[in-house]
């Protein structure tokens, strides 16, 4: 997609860096491999995120070789599974539940590793769309950690490449103005 197509497609009320509309989540992965010094700086990234009394309550269970991928594949839903296949690296992101604000901090730190990824000319799509039960089974994740989301990490492949009913999924999306979500004194 030329740049003038994305500014058409996503624009901001205010003035923003450009990588808050450029980055979104494609499900057209290349096979393409993700060398190790890169992906690591995705996890560095949320390693910098705060959270409540530095807790960082985060951890991550990645999957980037066939045996393990194969693994992570046994408990994603068969919806995300037609097109997340393919992606070279798969993450589990965990919370631990003993610290407070464990979810919210755990997303913060998800939200500087997409922007890092995307910086780093990788995507990202996030994904609830699995069963947690099995996945907790299958990774040996302990009671009292949370089972956030699986994030599905790589190059971006073509679009002509995902089954036909993908393809026309495959877009930037819009979202409500900001002053929609934004309320002043009281909620309304
Ligand atoms: C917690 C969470 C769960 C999601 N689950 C799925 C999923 O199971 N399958 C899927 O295709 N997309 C999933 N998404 C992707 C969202 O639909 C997507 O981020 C949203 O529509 C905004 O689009 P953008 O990321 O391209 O800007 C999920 C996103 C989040 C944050």
């Amino acid at each position: 997609m030329s740049t003038k197509e994305m500014k058409q497609q996503r624009q901001a009320d205010y003035d923003i860096d450009s990588i808050y509309l450029d980055r979104w989540s494609p499900r057209s992965f290349s096979e393409k491999e993700v060398p190790e010094e890169i992906l690591m700086s995705v996890f560095e990234a949320a390693r910098w995120a705060p959270s409540a009394m530095n807790m960082q309550p985060w951890r991550f269970i990645i999957a980037r070789n066939q045996e393990d991928r194969e693994k992570f594949h046994s408990f994603i839903m068969e919806g995300n599974l037609k097109w997340c296949k393919k992606a070279p690296v798969l993450a589990v992101i965990i919370s631990n539940k003993e610290d407070g604000s464990h979810a919210f901090d755990t997303g913060t730190a998800w939200g500087y590793m997409s922007l890092e990824a995307w910086k780093k000319g990788l995507i990202t799509h996030p994904m609830g769309g699995f069963h947690k039960d099995k996945a907790r089974e299958v990774l040996n994740i302990p009671e009292e950690y949370d089972i956030q989301a699986l994030i599905a990490i790589g190059y971006q492949g073509e679009k002509e490449d995902l089954p036909e009913d993908l393809q026309k999924r495959e877009q930037r999306s819009e979202r409500r103005p900001v002053k929609e979500s934004v309320f002043e004194g009281k909620f309304e």
